[in-house]
């Protein structure tokens, strides 16, 4: 089973493909395109040849310095404006391919195929990059959305369970944040994709970009609605500086879902009691999490929450789950009071998920 999607952007609306097997045959029908490849994928694209660029996926790649080696490959290469590129990974692919793309000779046309759960159910559109700086997670960035997006669930195969736990976590942040009926749907569809079933995870795969698809749209430049998606990531963000990235980003959004909304009940909000649930239960698969949660540097943990790019001069600003389900974007006021309620939240999480 296959499905479509269009993505209507400013820069130029592109198309999403889900299908199992998408990958093998796009690569087929367009031979001798330049790569931009996850180092995990470098023997199973050997037939690419000298126009491959391997990208080893750790965030110390995902820099400037990251882009600027892609940049200077290409070149090697001879790529000019008429070539288009192929970018085949996870998420650090994805956003140093996006940066690199959107610089070299001021832009050339890629594709996207994300190679990760989390990367196709969340990254694959919307055309940002984020891109580490010093010690910074997702500090810089620009919008140079890939012309198209091949989504091939295949790829799902050979992840690690903390990454499919990932994947499914950003599938769920997502669903809950559109509504009661969107996420109904994901649970709906979450059952046979967590099975491991490439026809049940398409579906899935269809249900939460169509749920993405409509804040990217409405909100194209994350001024507004889109900020909704934060929901669970300042948590995330200061959890991941806070274990120095040893729980992935995917775990992290999981845990920083399950924290926001002991911070909503925090805030005289109903909170939700399903959500919360069903989290723990995602965050069940992944192993070894316990003894990373104990490491975890409180110091470094408040300096990366408050250092969160989404806060503003009036305050901290924190997506919580809403009375009568989806989100809503709370503003609390910067002080002890709020980071001991915050601690407080993440404490809470890290208990639970810790059994
Ligand atoms: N720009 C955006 O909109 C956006 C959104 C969400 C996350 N991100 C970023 O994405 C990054 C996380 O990306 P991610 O979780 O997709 O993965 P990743 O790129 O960090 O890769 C995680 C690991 O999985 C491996 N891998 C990739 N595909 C595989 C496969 N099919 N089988 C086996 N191993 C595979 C990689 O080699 C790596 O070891 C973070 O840096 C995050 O900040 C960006």
């Amino acid at each position: 089973m296959s499905y479509e999607l269009l993505i209507t952007s400013s820069r130029g609306d592109y198309p999403v493909c889900i299908a199992p097997g998408a990958f093998r045959a796009m690569l087929d029908e367009r031979p001798g395109q330049p790569v931009i490849a996850d180092a995990f994928f470098a023997d199973a694209l050997a037939a690419v040849g000298d126009r491959l660029i391997v990208v080893e996926a750790v965030e110390g790649n995902k820099t400037m310095g990251g882009g600027e080696r892609i940049i200077e490959a290409l070149r090697d290469m001879g790529i000019g404006r008429g070539d288009h590129v192929v970018a085949v990974g996870g998420g650090i692919v994805q956003d140093v391919s996006t940066l690199a793309t959107s610089l070299y000779m001021r832009g050339i046309p890629w594709t996207y195929v994300p190679t990760t759960l989390l990367g196709m159910t969340d990254s694959c559109i919307g055309g940002k990059s984020s891109i580490n700086v010093g010690p910074y997670k997702n500090l810089a960035g620009n919008f140079h959305p890939p012309t198209d997006i091949v989504v091939d669930p295949e790829f799902t195969r050979t992840l690690s369970a903390e990454d499919l736990v990932g994947g499914m976590c950003e599938a769920m942040k997502i669903s809950f944040c559109r509504g009661p009926a969107a996420f109904d749907r994901y649970l709906e569809l979450q059952q046979p994709a967590r099975a491991g079933d490439v026809d049940a995870q398409a579906a899935l795969l269809a249900h939460v970009l169509g749920c993405k698809k409509w804040f990217i749209e409405v909100d194209e430049f994350d001024k507004k609605e889109r900020r909704q998606l934060n929901f669970g990531h300042t948590f995330a963000h200061a959890l991941e500086a806070a274990t120095s990235f040893r729980v992935s980003h995917g775990a992290a959004v999981g845990i920083g879902v399950v924290a926001a909304d002991h911070l909503a009940v925090a805030c005289d909000l109903p909170g939700a009691p399903g959500l919360r649930a069903h989290a723990l239960d995602l965050l069940a698969g992944v192993p070894d999490l316990a003894p990373r949660l104990a490491e975890v540097d409180d110091a470094a943990f408040a300096k990366a929450f408050l250092l969160d790019k989404k806060h503003g001069p009036d305050g901290l600003h924190v997506i919580v789950p809403a009375a009568g389900g989806a989100t809503e974007e709370r503003v609390l006021p910067a002080g002890d009071e709020t980071m001991a309620m915050v601690r407080n939240a993440l404490g809470e999480a890290m208990s639970e998920v810790s059994g």
